[in-house]
């Protein structure tokens, strides 16, 4: 746990309660401005942003960029694949490359967990993970925790979020647990036992092999993706086995008296873990998300930067 100003945003954990409620009522102004005609503030004019990205990425990558340029900062964006990483060169090396050119801020995504932690004891800049490995996804997570909120009009303590899927591989599931949790709601976890980390209770959340049964307990269902870039081995039979069991689709939904909200972190794998009809149904707030995702990394760096947070 921190016990005052952050320099960085390298994970959920060690963040407190009212460090995120602070990232939301500033998410919140910057929502208001993103509806107007005019989506731009000079807040950040006078700062430089790199964002760093060793891993694919749609929605983050944009996000990020999105936020810096509505704040008005100085933007850079650098990806592995077309960069001197390749000759070689270390990610301390890199990262005080860009440095010297009088970059203020780091975005950084990258397939090692741990790799953000590791850059901010080694290089002098402020440091945002945007994905690191296995690890934590915090923007994400903050995003999610905000249109659960925004759904439930302003509160999600004691609400039952049900996280579904691949939750071994998953920055996001971790993320997302944390972050809950700190903001009072109850969290279980379903998917296969070969998809689930062994001991995962001692973060107090429940556990289910039984999506039936756990979406009558839920009052959200957070869809995750298989991740299969991150397996090194099979974790189930086939994706028509995984997709029969752990898939949400409308038979499932129709089974249940109640109205669920419905969320992706993305990317979908239409089909698999979630059917288009339920993707694009009204309970659906996968686009909402996304949207929510530029307010939320907007008031992460905006806090960030003034070392408000
Ligand atoms: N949700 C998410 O992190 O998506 P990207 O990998 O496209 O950034």
């Amino acid at each position: 746990m921190n016990s005052g100003v952050i320099k960085h945003l390298l994970g959920i954990k060690g963040l407190q309660t009212h460090q995120i409620e602070s990232i939301f009522e500033t998410a919140d102004n910057f929502s208001e401005l993103l509806k107007a005609p005019v989506k731009k503030t000079p807040a950040l004019r006078d700062i430089t942003i790199a964002n760093l990205f060793f891993e694919n990425s749609t929605r983050t990558r944009v996000s990020f960029e999105l936020a810096e340029k509505r704040l008005g900062a100085d933007v850079v964006n650098f990806s592995s694949s077309s960069s001197s990483v390749k000759k070689g060169e270390t990610l301390i090396d890199t990262v005080n490359n860009i440095l010297s050119m009088k970059v203020d801020m780091i975005v950084m995504r990258h397939p090692a967990p741990g790799a953000c932690q590791f850059l901010s004891k080694h290089v002098d800049s402020q440091i945002i993970n945007a994905g690191d490995g296995t690890h934590e996804h915090p923007t994400q997570a903050l995003l999610d925790a905000f249109s659960i909120r925004n759904h439930f009009n302003g509160s999600i303590a004691g609400k039952k979020v049900l996280i579904v899927g691949d939750i071994k591989h998953s920055r996001v599931a971790l993320s997302n647990i944390y972050c809950l949790q700190l903001l009072g709601a109850e969290v279980m976890v379903c998917g296969p036992a070969t998809l689930i980390p062994k001991h995962i209770e001692k973060l107090g959340v429940k556990v289910s092999h039984n999506l039936d049964e756990a979406l009558k307990w839920a009052d959200v269902a957070n869809m995750l993706r298989i991740q299969l870039e991150r397996q090194d081995a099979r974790f189930f039979p086939s994706l028509k086995e995984y997709s029969n069991l752990y898939g949400l689709n409308m038979e499932r939904l129709n089974r249940l008296d109640k109205e669920l909200l419905i969320m992706h972190p993305g990317p979908i794998n239409r089909g698999v873990e979630i059917s288009s009809e339920v993707a694009d149904s009204a309970n659906s707030i996968i686009l909402q998300q996304v949207e929510n995702g530029v307010a939320i990394r907007m008031a992460v760096l905006f806090l960030l930067a003034q070392r408000n947070l």
